[in-house]
């Protein structure tokens, strides 16, 4: 169980980390807010890496994933903000979608399933419980991919 657990976020994370390549540190979208958008889901993936190492066993269980766990939950807790209007410019990966009408339901409760699950992550890692810690970290992971699937443009 707790195999499959780890090699089902390995699945993930490397996802995640794969991501994390497409804006070079020097590369600007031109657009002040879709910059720091994307250095805040940079952030997101750094620290979600930090725990993937601990739930794959490479790393071993230290105070400071608490501090990764709380960092994830504070960007989720001001997620919204990082999507203003007018932000969705053509070198962002963000997709129009986010701000229509239309979709603005999906968008939220995609913010929502990553607080839930981010909430969670903070507990479970301070528990020191390896395998709430596993099933959290995956919870708190398909929730990025969730919104990434439905709202972020494919890379170029
Ligand atoms: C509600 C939607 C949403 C959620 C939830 C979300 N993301 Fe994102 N993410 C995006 C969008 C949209 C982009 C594209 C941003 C842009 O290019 O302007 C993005 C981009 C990224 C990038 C690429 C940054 C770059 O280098 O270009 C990474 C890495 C990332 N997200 C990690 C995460 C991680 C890890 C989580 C979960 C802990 C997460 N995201 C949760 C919507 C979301």
């Amino acid at each position: 169980m707790k195999m499959k657990i780890a090699r089902s976020l390995a699945v993930i994370l490397t996802g995640a980390l794969l991501f994390s390549g497409g804006v070079m540190a020097n590369d600007s979208t031109g657009n002040a807010d879709a910059d720091h958008r994307i250095a805040e889901m940079k952030k997101l993936g750094a620290n979600m890496g930090a725990l993937g190492k601990f739930a794959k066993g490479e790393v071993a269980y230290s105070d400071a994933l608490i501090g990764n766990a709380k960092e994830v939950a504070a960007i989720a807790d001001n997620l919204a903000s990082l999507f203003p209007e007018g932000s969705g410019v053509e070198a962002s990966r963000a997709k129009p979608e986010i701000w229509s009408a239309e979709h603005k339901a999906e968008f939220d409760a995609d913010i929502a399933r990553l607080q839930a699950a981010s909430d969670q992550l903070v507990v479970a890692v301070e528990s020191g419980n390896a395998d709430a810690i596993g099933a959290a970290l995956k919870e708190t992971g398909g929730a990025c991919g969730t919104c990434h699937k439905q709202f972020r443009k494919p890379k170029d």
